[in-house]
This record gives structure tokens, C-alpha cells and sequence, in this order.
């Protein structure tokens, strides 16, 4: 794929309309989790040093084309002036001539955030009117948004393709390069962790990555419906019943292709998934018909962290557990830390994505030890899928017709 890299351009006086993912979580005082922004603010940066002129581009949430209060973007202008270190303005449209007029006016280094991009309908409709208002916006148009490519929206799709020139910006090319060397060249023996909550978007995943990878290991719903599908009982745990099929697919694919897929042969187990509650490991054939797997247990964890330990490359998606409430957050983050440990005496090289993914690397605090963890969610797994991606097919095709 050949992207013009915006860092290979000069920058100095134009205007750069950004197409950014700042699509944040938010508490009632401001932003939850705001290493989206920090991640964005630091490729931008020495742009703005250039003297770039910069409007920001992005979506918040899921308004349905509804100007919704709550999604307003103005919310993130303290977070992402802090993380660039100059003042924001903020202009209450995305796109038409007040906003045009405002971009123009801008000064080298000022920067204009723009309002919520779902607020317009056109926008998750592709709508190429939309597209080209936005592309109006900058002297050169830019995808810094890797995380929205999956989305055939007007700012991922028809900006671009309306744009006189287009670049691929400095986060979207190392979200693009760590999922490359990842899955594309994996230094063996390479490992991935596959974890998480619901099994359908797993599916295609592990597929793509049984011929590519050495081991495959499990937690989450993921072990569950292979544990299931084996015939294990898994208590009341969370199964998605209609995937055994599916499942044993794979594991058969799994066979032919030489990938050890491992299960976890220990679990934590409790009634309930709350804070406090009575919880204990059991083995592997005794989960009783009232208890739920809630986490990896202690052996399944001393397990994983072996085989990690010989892996030079590892790939993770998914947490081992239902890490979001203690203590059935000990696996992930036992795991997470020999990760960490792994890649900081460079012994592995390591890459990891997804919503949840990110969450629970950052309350471990380790994410900064991986070599890359991905802002992005469904387009992580949607890339790792090898499905098309419509932002990154715009900006190819882009770059073919020039
Ligand atoms: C994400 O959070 O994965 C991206 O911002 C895309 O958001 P969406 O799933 O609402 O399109």
C-alpha cells in the first residue's frame, strides 16, 4: 500500500483539514481515557512547529446525525489543548462557509477544532456533498484516522476522494506499519493472545491467523466456546452456543496449519460477576452447573507466560477476563506485565489493540512497554481480518490516480 506520508510534505502555511479519531470515552467532567487525543496530538505536533495551520476533523460517539449536547466536540478542546500545548478555538459546524472563513483566517501553528462530524446525516451516509465541503477545508486533506477506516463515512471515504491532494497522517501510518510487521512478518515463534467478550468478531480473526501464527492462546469467550465445543461444562459462563460449529473449524484448520491453539486449563469462578464476591480457581472439568469462568486461572497464567517467554513476536486482542472488576482482572494483568517485561528487555516485539485491549493495558499501566498498542477497535480486528477497509482504499486509489 502507498500512502504519501503528510511528514514527506511541506506543511509550513497550509491548511491541514485532519480527519482524526477523538472518538473518546467521557466522564461528567471531560474525558475519560484521553490517549486517543495524546497519541494524535503527537504526531502533530512538529507539524504545527513547521507552522501548519490545522483543522480537526472528527466524530464522537454515535449521534445518528442528531446535534446532541452531550456529543459536542468543544468538550475535548481542554484535553487536546493540553496535549498539543497551544490553544484550541472551536467552531460549533464541520463543515459550510463560516468554518471555511475560520480556517482561512487561521494563523501558522493555530488550530480549529471543528464539531462533531456524525452531527451532519451526510456523514455516515458517504454523502459526496459532504465529502467535498470537507475537503474544501484544508490545502491538503488527511487521514489521521486509522481507527475510522473500517467506516465508508463521507470524512474517511469521499473527502479524500474529493480532495486535490490527500496524505496519510503520522498515526495512521504507525497504527498501519505495527499491524504490518505484526501479522505480515512475525519474527517466530510468534504468539497471540485472543481474549475479549463476544466470539463472533473473534472468529474471522483467529482464521486469518491460525496459517500466519505459532501459538494461538485463549481467554475470554473465546476459550469458552472452544472449551464448550470440546464438550467441557463451562458453569454459567458466557457462551454464544451457535459458534461450536465455527469453532471446531478452526481448531481443524488449526491442525493442518501446525498452530497450537491452547485453552486455558484452570479458571477463576464466582456466582456472580461483582466486586468482592466469593471467588475461587477450579481445574479445567470442574466448573459447576451454578459458577461462571470469570478469569484465567493461576496455573493457565504460569502456562501462557512460559510459552510467551520463547515468543518474539506477540500479537493480543481481548482481555484474559472480565478484567473490569476485580479481582478477575489478575490474569490480563499478570500476562500484561510479561508482556511488558518481554518487549522493555527487547526480547519480543509486541503489539496489541482493541477498545478493551487498551483499557485494561493502561490500568496495568504498562501500555507505554508495549511497541505498539493500537488506538483503534473494530478497525484493529477488521484489519487483522484482512477485510477491505474503505479509508484506506480512498486514499490508495488517491495515490494510484496521481
Ligand atoms: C472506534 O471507537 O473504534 C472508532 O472511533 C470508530 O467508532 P464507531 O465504531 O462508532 O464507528
Amino acid at each position: 500500500m502507498a500512502f504519501t506520508p503528510l511528514t514527506s510534505l511541506d506543511v509550513a502555511g497550509r491548511r491541514l483539514a485532519v480527519r482524526a479519531d477523538l472518538n473518546v470515552p467521557l466522564t461528567r467532567d471531560g474525558v475519560g481515557d484521553a490517549t486517543r487525543i495524546a497519541r494524535f496530538a503527537r504526531g502533530m505536533k512538529p507539524l504545527l512547529d513547521q507552522g501548519a495551520r490545522l483543522i480537526v476533523l472528527t466524530h464522537l460517539g454515535r449521534p445518528n446525525g442528531e446535534l446532541t449536547p452531550a456529543l459536542t466536540t468543544e468538550r475535548l478542546v481542554p484535553a487536546l489543548a493540553e496535549a498539543l500545548g497551544r490553544k484550541v478555538m472551536f467552531n460549533d459546524t464541520c463543515v459550510g462557509p463560516i468554518v471555511e472563513r475560520r480556517g482561512e483566517a487561521l494563523q501558522p501553528g493555530e488550530v480549529l477544532l471543528c464539531e462533531n462530524l456524525r452531527f451532519e446525516r451526510g456523514e455516515e451516509q458517504n454523502d459526496p456533498r459532504l465529502g467535498a465541503g470537507l475537503a474544501r477545508l484544508g490545502d491538503i486533506y488527511v487521514n489521521d484516522a486509522f481507527s475510522c477506516c473500517h467506516r465508508a463515512h463521507a470524512s474517511t471515504t469521499a473527502a479524500v476522494l474529493a480532495a486535490e491532494r490527500v496524505a496519510a497522517g503520522p498515526l495512521f501510518l504507525a497504527e498501519l506499519a505495527a499491524l504490518q510487521g505484526a501479522l505480515d512478518e512475525p519474527q517466530s515463534p510468534s504468539v497471540a493472545l485472543i481474549g475479549g467478550g463476544s466470539v463472533a468478531p473473534r472468529l474471522g480473526l483467529l482464521k486469518r491467523l491460525v496459517p500466519k501464527i505459532n501459538t494461538i492462546l485463549l481467554g475470554g469467550g473465546i476459550a469458552n466456546a472452544f472449551l464448550f465445543a470440546r464438550g467441557y461444562s463451562i458453569g454459567r459462563s458466557f457462551i454464544e452456543p451457535e459458534y461450536a460449529e465455527d469453532v471446531l473449524e478452526i481448531a481443524a484448520l488449526a491442525e493442518v496449519a501446525g498452530c497450537r491453539i491452547v485453552t486455558p486449563d484452570d479458571f477463576v469462578v464466582a456466582g456472580f460477576q461483582r466486586v468482592g464476591i466469593n471467588s475461587y480457581p477450579v481445574p479445567l472439568g470442574g466448573v459447576r452447573a451454578n459458577r461462571r469462568i470469570l478469569d484465567i486461572g493461576p496455573n493457565t497464567i504460569a502456562r501462557y507466560q512460559d510459552i510467551l517467554r520463547d515468543a518474539r513476536t506477540i500479537l493480543w486482542n481481548g482481555p484474559m477476563g472480565t478484567y473490569e472488576t476485580p479481582p478477575f482482572d489478575a490474569g490480563t494483568r499478570a500476562l500484561a506485565q510479561s508482556v511488558a517485561e518481554l518487549t522493555r528487555s527487547g526480547l519480543a516485539v509486541s503489539v496489541a489493540g482493541g477498545g478493551d485491549t487498551l483499557v485494561a493495558l493502561n490500568r496495568t499501566g504498562v501500555a507505554h512497554d508495549f511497541t505498539h498498542v493500537s488506538t483503534a477497535g473494530g478497525a484493529f480486528l477488521e484489519w487483522l481480518e484482512g477485510r477491505t477497509m474503505p479509508g484506506l482504499d480512498a486514499l490508495e486509489r488517491k495515490a494510484d490516480a496521481a
